[in-house]
């Protein structure tokens, strides 16, 4: 059975798309679809077949604490996938991958409403969701800011992605608290020296 977002926002000119868990057992499945595009702002951007089923095997999409969603267009065309990390902790991660011909269509901030409603709502114990990107991942830093989440942190050189570390660019966090989600607020970052830490 697919999962509905709970509360799904549609950006205009957008169509809707639902969430389906992805089994281990259709792992060849997996690999094949993570082969089969390009994914830039992932360290391995064009991962081959093989080196994929080893992700799969090695469990980066199943396993404690990690769950992984399909994101589905017309109940069966696979257009995406929400990889889902540190579930047991306090603060959640995610990775967020749509399909090349279908970027730019809303498709993230759908999927990024369902995620954090998901998580918020199945995992008790999670207080917070995070997402690193790269600094020049504008679509992603889009998508996290029209769906609640605060710019957290910027890494100076923290996205390390050649053997030349005068290369490596600056990372980005932006997260989610669940006492803003629950109460539709957004909580600002206190950024000056003293300053309090969340008031409520
Ligand atoms: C990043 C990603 C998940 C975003 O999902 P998406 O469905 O393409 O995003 P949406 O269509 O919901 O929104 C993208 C927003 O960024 C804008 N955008 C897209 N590409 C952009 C670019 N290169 N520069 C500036 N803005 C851009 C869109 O116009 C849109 O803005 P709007 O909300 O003001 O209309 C998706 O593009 C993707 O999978 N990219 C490759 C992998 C990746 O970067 N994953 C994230 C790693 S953490």
């Amino acid at each position: 059975m697919p999962n509905e977002p709970t509360n799904p926002t549609i950006p205009s000119g957008s169509f809707p798309v639902s969430f389906r868990e992805a089994s281990l057992e259709y792992k060849h499945e997996l690999a094949a679809w993570l082969a089969s595009d390009t994914w830039p702002n992932f360290t391995n951007s064009k991962p081959s077949y093989d080196v994929a089923i080893g992700w799969v095997e090695r469990g980066v999409f199943h396993g404690d604490g990690r769950k992984t969603f399909w994101i589905v267009r017309d109940r069966h065309h696979k257009v995406g996938l929400i990889q889902l990390y540190d579930l047991n902790d306090s603060t959640a991660m995610f990775d967020l991958r749509i399909n090349t011909q279908y970027r730019g269509m809303g498709i993230g901030r759908q999927a990024v409403a369902f995620l954090t409603s998901y998580v918020f709502t199945t995992f008790r114990r999670v207080t917070r969701i995070e997402a690193n990107t790269r600094v020049d991942n504008v679509a992603m830093q889009k998508v996290l800011l029209a769906s609640g989440y605060v710019k957290e942190a910027h890494y100076r050189a923290g996205w390390h992605y050649e053997d030349d570390p005068s290369r490596w660019i600056d990372a980005v966090a932006y997260a989610i608290l669940r006492y803003d989600w629950m109460h539709n607020l957004t909580s600002p970052v206190p950024w000056e020296l003293g300053q309090a830490a969340v008031d409520k």
